[in-house]
């Protein structure tokens, strides 16, 4: 058994309300509630984060690095243009796949831009909900490998 963090950036806290035409409807702890069952079907634990601090989001990758868990993250704005999340990214050696609820790819051009897109493993857009769990699986069968 491995471990599995699901990583939340800036304002995620807000989903369930926050402009649900983009996001969804789903709360943040439903979705929680989501991952950490799949997680559980797949043999790992997991535990969901959401700050909307830079600085605790980043101490959280590290964390995962010296436990040698797998993540998903979800950024969110600091996607975007926080370098040092794309550094913390990069120094995770398990896997770590990047989720966004929304297709950034098809809304305005800052969000075209990924910095942390070219240090993780693989990145899944535009799925809502299954974008999470899309995500579960794919770090969960890298761990198990
Ligand atoms: C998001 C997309 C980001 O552009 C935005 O800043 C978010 C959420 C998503 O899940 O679609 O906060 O990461």
């Amino acid at each position: 058994m491995a471990h599995v963090y699901v990583l939340n950036g800036p304002n995620l806290n807000r989903l369930g309300t926050r402009e649900p035409d983009i996001y969804g409807t789903l709360t943040l702890d439903q979705i929680a509630e989501s991952c950490t069952a799949l997680a559980r079907d797949l043999g790992h634990s997991c535990t969901v984060l959401q700050t909307n601090d830079e600085a605790e989001l980043i101490s959280w990758l590290h964390r995962a690095q010296d436990e040698g868990a797998g993540v998903v993250i979800n950024p969110a704005a600091f996607t975007h243009y926080s370098y040092a999340l794309r550094d913390a990214c990069a120094i995770v050696s398990g896997p770590v796949v990047e989720v966004h609820l929304s297709n950034p790819a098809a809304r305005e051009e800052f969000r075209h831009t990924s910095v942390v897109s070219g240090v993780v493993t693989g990145t899944i857009t535009g799925l809502g909900l299954d974008s999470y769990l899309l995500g579960i699986r794919a770090v969960a069968s890298r761990l198990a490998a």
